[in-house]
Order: structure tokens, then C-alpha cells, then sequence
């Protein structure tokens, strides 16, 4: 019956699928400040974490560690550091959508004591003492005082602009038939056909609704950490989290919010078995990894300039 109820959800969200990326408005000098914000140490209590520490545009907008390392090489534990490449498009933010904006977000990050470990007091301290900054908030936001609630604005404009537009998938979607091979356009159909797309759905393939880890067969292998039950105190919601996006998968392993899934046949397999309950033959999972890897976008506009 639960498999019946599934499918025809399938169907309805099916009529839904996926969509192409677009560019999302932001306005340019906040952006551009976001940016020297995001890399800058100073805003953390050791002086030496930024948040690219732990989302590197080298890596994915994340990075290649189960776990990040933060402020006083405190281990970021129990979950792993998602990308920030597209996360405007998310509807929460975290793995259990604790945040519901981007700025909010930033702010959790900055006072996160095993992330940047700052309070808004002492963060203001700190930016308000560096004469280029009061210079361009002055500019930019007309004021004499830097607020937290500045910093993690401007730091969210950056983000806005994060988005990794004409992914070869995306090419694909607006007509250019040749953009896949015969073996990506295969990972597709089956994509949708065994139901991935059921979560993974929308502009960013995820990030727009909760769902169950191990629908189908618990998954006794990892800890619970950071889930949806976190939030609501609700049991069903044990080991339920938001859909993470899948592009620019090919990016950013190791996956799963336990970073414990080293490839992404590793996680098809287990997403089969878990959320599925089938196993996806072995020529199957190649044919979908070769999918996902076409949801690769390009460098955003502002970490080339
Ligand atoms: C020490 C590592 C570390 C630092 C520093 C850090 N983050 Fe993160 N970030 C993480 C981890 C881990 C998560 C997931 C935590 C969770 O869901 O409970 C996360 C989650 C996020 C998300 C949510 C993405 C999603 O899909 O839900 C965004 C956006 C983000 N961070 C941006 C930032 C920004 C902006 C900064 C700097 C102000 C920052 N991070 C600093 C490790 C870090
Ligand atoms: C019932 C909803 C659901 C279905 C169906 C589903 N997924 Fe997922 N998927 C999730 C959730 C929830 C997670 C996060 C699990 C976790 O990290 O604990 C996830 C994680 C993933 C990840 C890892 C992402 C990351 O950043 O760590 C990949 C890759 C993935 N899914 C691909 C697929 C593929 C391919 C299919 C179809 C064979 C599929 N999923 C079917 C809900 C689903």
C-alpha cells in the first residue's frame, strides 16, 4: 500500500520535475562586501576560520571532510558541511531547515561555538574596528555603526549570487538535444522513472521538502544528529531531512548529512534500497551517476571577478 500511495505521488509531483536555473536579482555592491565578509578570518574567535573554511569554491561550495573543522580546530560534528552553491533556492536552510533565510543562516554560523564561535557583540567589535569595512557600510548601507544584522545581510546578497547556471543538464533543458551523451539521457529517464524525483525536484533537484531517511529499510549505520525532530519534537520526524540538492553532486562528496557515503554510487545504491525499496542494477546506478554529473553548473560571475 505505502508503495501504491508513493508512486501516485510520484506521478503528481512528475507533472512538476525539474527545472532550469535562472539568475536570482541581488543587488551588486552588497554582494561584492558579502564577498570580503565570506572569506575574511577575523569574524571568527581564533582569527583563523572563514566561512569558506568550510564551504570552498575549490571544493563544491563545500568541502571534501565528513566533518568541517572550525573555530580552536573544534570537529564540526555530527553532520556535513552542504554546498552553498544555489542555496537561495532552498526553502530552509540546514539539513533540518532551522533557518528560514539565508542572513538568518549566516548569523547561526558566526555564533556557532564549534563553527566561528563569535556573539553579535563581539563580531561588532571586530568589524566596526576595521576602517574598511565602516567605510563601505557607510556607502553602502548609510550608517555609522556596523550591526550583526548588516553583516549577515550582506553576507546573504553574496550568496544570492552563488547561483551555477548552464550546467550541461540545463543546456539540455532548454532544447540543446546534443548537450547529454545516449548513456546521460538514459540516467535521466530512469531518474524519473525510478522516482528520485519524487524529493529531488524543482529548480535545485531537492531543498524544497522534508523527507525520511530509510523509508523503505531503516538505516541503522549513522546517527540521527541534526534532523527535522530537532525542530519539532514531532517522533515521525526522526531521521527526516531537508531534500538536499543533487547539483553539483559530482562536487561535493563525501555525501549524506553523515558524510559518510564516500561516492555517489554509494549513494544511489543506498537512496534505492532506503527510499525506494528496490535495488538499482549495477549498470542502472552508472547510467544515473552519469546523469548527476551533468548537473555541474559554471563558476558564478563574482568568484571570477
Ligand atoms: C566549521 C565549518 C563551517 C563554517 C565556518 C561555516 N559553515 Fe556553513 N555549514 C556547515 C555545516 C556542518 C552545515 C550543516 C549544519 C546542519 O545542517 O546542522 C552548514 C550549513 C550551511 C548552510 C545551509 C545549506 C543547506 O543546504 O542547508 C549555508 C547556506 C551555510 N552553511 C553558509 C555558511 C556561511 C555563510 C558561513 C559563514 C558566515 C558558514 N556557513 C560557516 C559548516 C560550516
Ligand atoms: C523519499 C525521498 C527520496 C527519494 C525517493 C530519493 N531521495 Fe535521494 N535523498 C533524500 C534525502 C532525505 C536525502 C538526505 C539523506 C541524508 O543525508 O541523511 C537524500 C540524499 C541523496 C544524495 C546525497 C546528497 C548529498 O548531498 O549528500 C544523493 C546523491 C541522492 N539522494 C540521490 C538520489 C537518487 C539518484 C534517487 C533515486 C534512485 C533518490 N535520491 C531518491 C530523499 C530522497
Amino acid at each position: 500500500m505505502k508503495r501504491i500511495i508513493f508512486i501516485l505521488f510520484g506521478v503528481l509531483l512528475y507533472a512538476n520535475g525539474v527545472d532550469v536555473l535562472t539568475p536570482v536579482k541581488y543587488d551588486k555592491q552588497k554582494a561584492k562586501l558579502g564577498k570580503l565578509l565570506y572569506f575574511d578570518t577575523r569574524l571568527s574567535a581564533d582569527k583563523k576560520v572563514s566561512c569558506a573554511s568550510c564551504h570552498s569554491f575549490e571544493e563544491g561550495g563545500a568541502n571534501h571532510k565528513q566533518f568541517s573543522i572550525g573555530v580552536f580546530k573544534r570537529v564540526d560534528s555530527p553532520m556535513n558541511s552542504p554546498t552553498v552553491y544555489n542555496a537561495v533556492f532552498n526553502c530552509w536552510q540546514f539539513w533540518n531547515g532551522r533557518a528560514k533565510t539565508l542572513a538568518e543562516q549566516a548569523g547561526m554560523a558566526i555564533m556557532d561555538e564549534k563553527e566561528m564561535g563569535m556573539n553579535p557583540k563581539k563580531l561588532e567589535k571586530v568589524v566596526n574596528s576595521i576602517p574598511e569595512y565602516k567605510l563601505m557600510f557607510k556607502e553602502i548601507y548609510n550608517t555609522d555603526y556596523i550591526s550583526f544584522a548588516n553583516v549577515c545581510d550582506a553576507i546573504a546578497e553574496f550568496e544570492k549570487a552563488l547561483v551555477t547556471l548552464n550546467s550541461r543538464f540545463d543546456r539540455y533543458l532548454k532544447g540543446d538535444k546534443e548537450a547529454l551523451n545516449s548513456q546521460e539521457k538514459r540516467g535521466y529517464v530512469l531518474f524519473k522513472s525510478y522516482g528520485c524525483i519524487t524529493c529531488h525536484n524543482g529548480k535545485n533537484f531537492g531543498g524544497n521538502s522534508f523527507q525520511k531517511l530509510g523509508i523503505f529499510a531503516q538505516y541503522i549505520k549513522v546517527p540521527r544528529g541534526r534532523d527535522r525532530y530537532e525542530v519539532t519534537h514531532n517522533p515521525a520526524d526522526k531521521y527526516v531531512y531537508k531534500v538536499p540538492t543533487l547539483r553539483n553532486i559530482a562536487l561535493t562528496a563525501p555525501y549524506f548529512h553523515y558524510g559518510n557515503v564516500k561516492t555517489l554510487e554509494e549513494a544511489v545504491l543506498l537512496m534505492g534500497k532506503l527510499n525506494l525499496g528496490i535495488k538499482i542494477p549495477k549498470k542502472d546506478i552508472k547510467d544515473i551517476v552519469a546523469f548527476l554529473k551533468t548537473l555541474t553548473g559554471e563558476t558564478p560571475e563574482i568568484l571570477k571577478e
